[in-house]
């Protein structure tokens, strides 16, 4: 049976973010170097970011590397970002060809200068398509994202330029990495974990989290499409009840 066909496309997600986890273990399964397992989680990416598009979904956000991230052992956070570097160069013909535009949310300006530059780039080189909004979360992580808007609007309110009173969910919303973005409404962690590790914390107050088994560099087209019609069958109530949200 097509899954594909199932879906409904009335009722997408318009945001979805995935937590790709599981490239080291899938490496090791197969006798190999956690790299290779980052390797093969590219395929994943480009299959995801294109069955998303191809639905009609507006967001979708992938972490990449957390803050956190930074203290594993040195030679694999230096074979990543150099992946990073290869993989931006490489997929931009892709991300052009389709009409994406590729953002990014996270600490980018601490990223190893040549990660930066190439993130920039592709970020200014696909600006103007608007198929969809690829969100690449590097050196990302709530916490910090979280803290920084605090900070900022603590500054803001300091300058006269805000009232403590005018503070609301939007203003701190505007704040965020992700302004202007809708919240991600599905939530898709690979590798079966089921943490959220530092993850868009304000943001997916409301999400539906979705968990699988499949390690990252085995996602593919039908595994997104299995997470979207499960959150197609779920009830979304935001606080309320059956009988309220049933139409
Ligand atoms: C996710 O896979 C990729 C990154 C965090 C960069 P992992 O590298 O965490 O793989 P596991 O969880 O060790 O299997
Ligand atoms: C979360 O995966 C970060 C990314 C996918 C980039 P981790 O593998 O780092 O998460 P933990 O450490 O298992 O929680
Ligand atoms: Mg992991």
């Amino acid at each position: 049976m097509d899954l594909k066909t199932q879906i409904d496309l009335s009722r997408l997600p318009r945001h979805i973010a995935v937590i790709m986890d599981g490239n080291g273990r899938w490496a090791k399964k197969h006798g190999k170097m956690r790299i290779f397992g980052h390797q093969n989680g590219v395929k994943a990416v480009r299959e995801t970011t294109e069955a998303a598009a191809e639905l009609g979904v507006e967001y979708l956000t992938l972490y990449a590397f957390s803050t956190e991230n930074w203290g594993r052992p040195a030679s694999e956070v230096n074979a990543l970002m150099t992946l990073l570097v290869t993989t931006i160069r490489k997929e931009l013909k892709t991300l052009t060809d389709n009409n994406i535009r590729l953002q990014a949310i996270g600490d980018i300006q601490n990223l190893p200068e040549k990660c930066y530059k190439e993130l920039l780039e592709a970020i200014e080189l696909t600006k103007n398509h608007t198929r969809m909004t690829l969100v690449l979360a590097l050196n990302y992580s709530a916490r910090w994202e979280i803290t920084q808007a605090a900070s900022n609007i603590a500054a803001a309110v300091k300058n006269d330029q805000l009232d403590i009173q005018s503070i609301t969910d939007q203003v701190f919303e505007n704040h965020l990495s992700t302004a202007g973005m809708p919240d991600p409404e599905l939530l898709i962690r690979t590798s079966g974990e089921t943490r959220i590790s530092n993850f868009l914390l304000w943001q997916i107050a409301y999400a539906e989290l979705y968990f699988t088994p499949i390690f990252w560099p085995e996602f593919r087209k039908q595994h997104l499409y299995e997470a979207i019609l499960n959150f197609q069958q779920r009830e979304r109530r935001f606080g309320k009840i059956s009988e309220q949200v049933q139409k």
